[in-house]
């Protein structure tokens, strides 16, 4: 089944009340267990590479797994590129077949998100492939992407229409309480403001974050607008755990064997993360 621009799998979502998942893979065995379990979940997934993970992989790599998978799997899914922050790696993203880009301008003043944000979307829309940008910004860390609480900084909903209609993203990540890697305590999330965002904008909602975040919280952020919710510390999680265990019993000698259980333990997470989500049964409607 088609590898697809974002849009097509966001907007589905949105029409529907429940959020795509999208999933930082860090390597093949990733990958593979995300495409796995969303075909067994029949779900639509976004996979995606930070700018740390595609110069562990590499362009050509990703491509050759993105068009294995547009050849083997029986599910709709988009690649796309997480917290780009450098334009050159957008841009080669954009030719390497990505189908969705994120622009990371959070850091920046509001205009230069703004003008910023505004050519990539230009670029990649002339190439049909979607963008999505952050305003405000999410604290926490995600490979080359750190950010203390103290630069951190909600989403302001009265800016929300105007980055929204002079950068014309096709969603946008909101800073309303979740934070990139593991929480010390449990994450608040800001309901009232991701509800005045989604009351500003009809753009397709994303929240970061996802590990650790309460099922109940995410059921209530998708109730009020969120159309996709990123987990990448989970997997990593599920895979280094399996690894660390794994490695005890001195018998095991092939590292495929290996792999293959922390391939199966990711799979584990990911179908979990994708009934939370809502978008499991929804590959054949899409
Ligand atoms: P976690 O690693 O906290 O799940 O967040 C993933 C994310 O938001 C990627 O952009």
């Amino acid at each position: 089944m088609p590898l697809v621009p974002a849009v097509r799998l966001l907007e589905h979502a949105q029409k529907n009340s429940y959020a795509v998942p999208g999933f930082n893979f860090h390597n093949m065995v990733d990958f593979q267990a995300i495409i796995a379990a969303a075909e067994a979940e029949a779900a639509p997934v976004m996979l995606m590479a930070t700018e740390d993970t595609i110069n562990f992989v590499g362009f050509d790599y990703i491509q050759g797994l993105a068009a294995a998978a547009a050849k083997t799997a029986g599910i709709h899914f988009a690649l796309h590129l997480d917290h780009g922050r450098n334009l050159d790696s957008i841009v080669k993203g954009i030719r390497y077949g990505f189908t969705s880009v994120m622009f990371d301008g959070s850091r920046l003043p509001f205009e230069e998100n703004i003008r910023l944000t505004s050519w990539v979307a230009d670029v990649a829309h002339k190439a049909g492939v979607s963008v999505e940008a952050e305003l405000g910004q999410i604290p926490g860390h995600e490979d080359n992407v750190s950010v203390s609480e103290q630069e951190a900084g909600m989403t302001d909903p009265n800016l929300v229409p105007e980055f929204v209609e002079r950068t014309g993203v096709d969603s946008l990540a909101v800073a309303i309480g979740t934070a990139h890697g593991l929480y010390k305590a449990e994450p608040r999330l800001d309901f009232a403001r991701l509800d005045a965002i989604r009351r500003k904008t009809s753009v397709p909602l994303v929240m970061h974050g996802g590990t650790g975040v309460p099922d109940d919280a995410v059921k209530k952020a998708i109730s009020l607008g969120i159309c996709k919710m990123n987990v990448g510390t989970d997997l990593r999680l599920a895979f280094m755990g399996c690894i660390r265990k794994t490695l005890e019993d001195q018998e095991i000698k092939d590292p495929r064997v290996l792999l293959k259980l922390a391939r199966e333990a990711v799979v584990e997470v990911v179908r979990g993360k994708i009934r939370l989500c809502g978008a499991n049964q929804r590959a054949g409607m899409i």
